[in-house]
């Protein structure tokens, strides 16, 4: 085994009865990496992190972490933490007693207790609540204690099966700190399920978006922004225009279209709204939205094309509804995609 391959799933299959929900999946996760999942509801995440976690049995393939064939391991020999969307706490119990029940069971007492638990509450931030029943704490604090309650485990591997989707966006983006700081103190190799394109570019050292129960691209956030490799990843990290290729020319609805300059080889090209250029360009556009977003305004443009999202400097004079507007898809702007659909 190497640090590159601590965690590996090997042609995973999963399925509930007849159903498939994750069909060989092939996945390496680095010691020590904060890895995102995303994808839209249904894809497989769930389902992909309940089979890491021992939670349900594959019909096919393998799971091996830190050198070992986990796949037949039962749950609780692991060392995997899973931190789920509601945190499953112990209501009748205090935040203390929550984050040492797991200890307990492994059969830890005393001074030992004491010094483990302290220590997984102060990591979080709530050694000052250690004695609150959590009921009596926010949605944020119960996220913590849930969190402190795997970590004391050390785990191998933590799954986060989308912790911070009960926050409201404040304590969302707090959280989202709190857990990299708690990941990179720890070294603790995780996975973090979202479906919130943001949130795994913002978090992760690399993202796997996942498609219908397979892996649809695997790469840096940076990877993943910039050069999304089918129409399916450039929709879901915001390329709002997206064509495909045929014969040199874009694949519209208003027929095949060339542009001023030849299309690279693709199945198909994606514009984000703030890479059109408006004001000059051989394309028209009738203005049927405008919205102000702060530093930008954000139109709609109806045009030979289809619909066009344009995002410009909202510096610039604006543009009312109705409003016919040369624009261009500049091809050099543009993100080259290896498939479509
Ligand atoms: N207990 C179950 N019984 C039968 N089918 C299930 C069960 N749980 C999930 N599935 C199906 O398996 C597929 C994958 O589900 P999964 O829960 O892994 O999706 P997900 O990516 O986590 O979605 P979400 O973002 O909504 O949480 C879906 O088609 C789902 O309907
Ligand atoms: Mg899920």
């Amino acid at each position: 085994m190497s640090d590159a391959s601590f965690l590996t799933l090997d042609k995973l299959s999963l399925a509930y009865g007849k159903t498939i929900a994750v069909k060989d999946l092939d996945l390496e996760v680095r010691k020590g990496e904060l890895l995102a999942l995303l994808g839209p509801s249904g894809c497989g995440k769930t389902t992909t992190m309940r089979s890491i976690a021992g939670l349900m049995n594959p019909v096919s393939g393998r799971i091996r972490l830190d050198g070992s064939d986990i796949t037949r391991v039962s749950a609780n020999k692991r060392a995997v933490g899973l931190v789920f969307q509601s945190y499953a706490l112990f209501p009748h119990l205090s935040v203390f007693d929550n984050v040492a029940f797991g200890l307990k069971l492994k059969g830890m007492r005393g001074a030992e207790l004491d010094a483990k638990v302290s220590a997984g509450l102060k990591s979080v931030g709530l050694s000052a609540f250690a004695s609150r029943k959590t009921p009596e704490l926010s949605g944020g604090q119960q996220q913590r204690v849930a969190l402190a309650r795997s970590m004391v485990m050390e785990p191998k591997v933590l799954l986060l099966d989308e912790p911070l989707s009960n926050l409201d966006a404040r304590l969302r983006l707090e959280m989202r700190t709190e857990l990299q700081r708690v990941q990179k103190e720890s070294g603790v190799t995780m996975i973090f399920v979202t479906h919130d394109q943001v949130e795994a570019l913002a978090l992760a050292d690399r993202i796997v978006v996942m498609k219908g129960g397979a892996i649809e691209q695997i790469g840096t956030p940076q990877e993943i922004y910039n050069h999304p490799v089918s129409s399916f990843v450039a929709d879901f990290v915001g390329f709002e225009n997206i064509f495909a290729v045929r014969d040199g020319k874009l694949v519209t609805s208003g027929g095949d279209i060339s542009l001023r300059d030849e299309l690279p080889v693709a199945e198909g090209l994606a514009w984000r709204p703030r890479a059109v250029t408006m004001g000059s360009g051989p394309l028209t556009g009738v203005v049927r939205g405008v919205s102000f977003a702060g530093g930008t305004r954000e139109y709609v443009l109806e045009s030979r094309l289809g619909v066009i999202k344009a995002e410009v400097d909202a510096a610039l004079p604006a543009h009312g509804l109705g409003a016919e507007i040369a624009f261009d898809l500049p091809v050099a702007d543009a993100a080259p995609l290896q498939r479509f659909g």
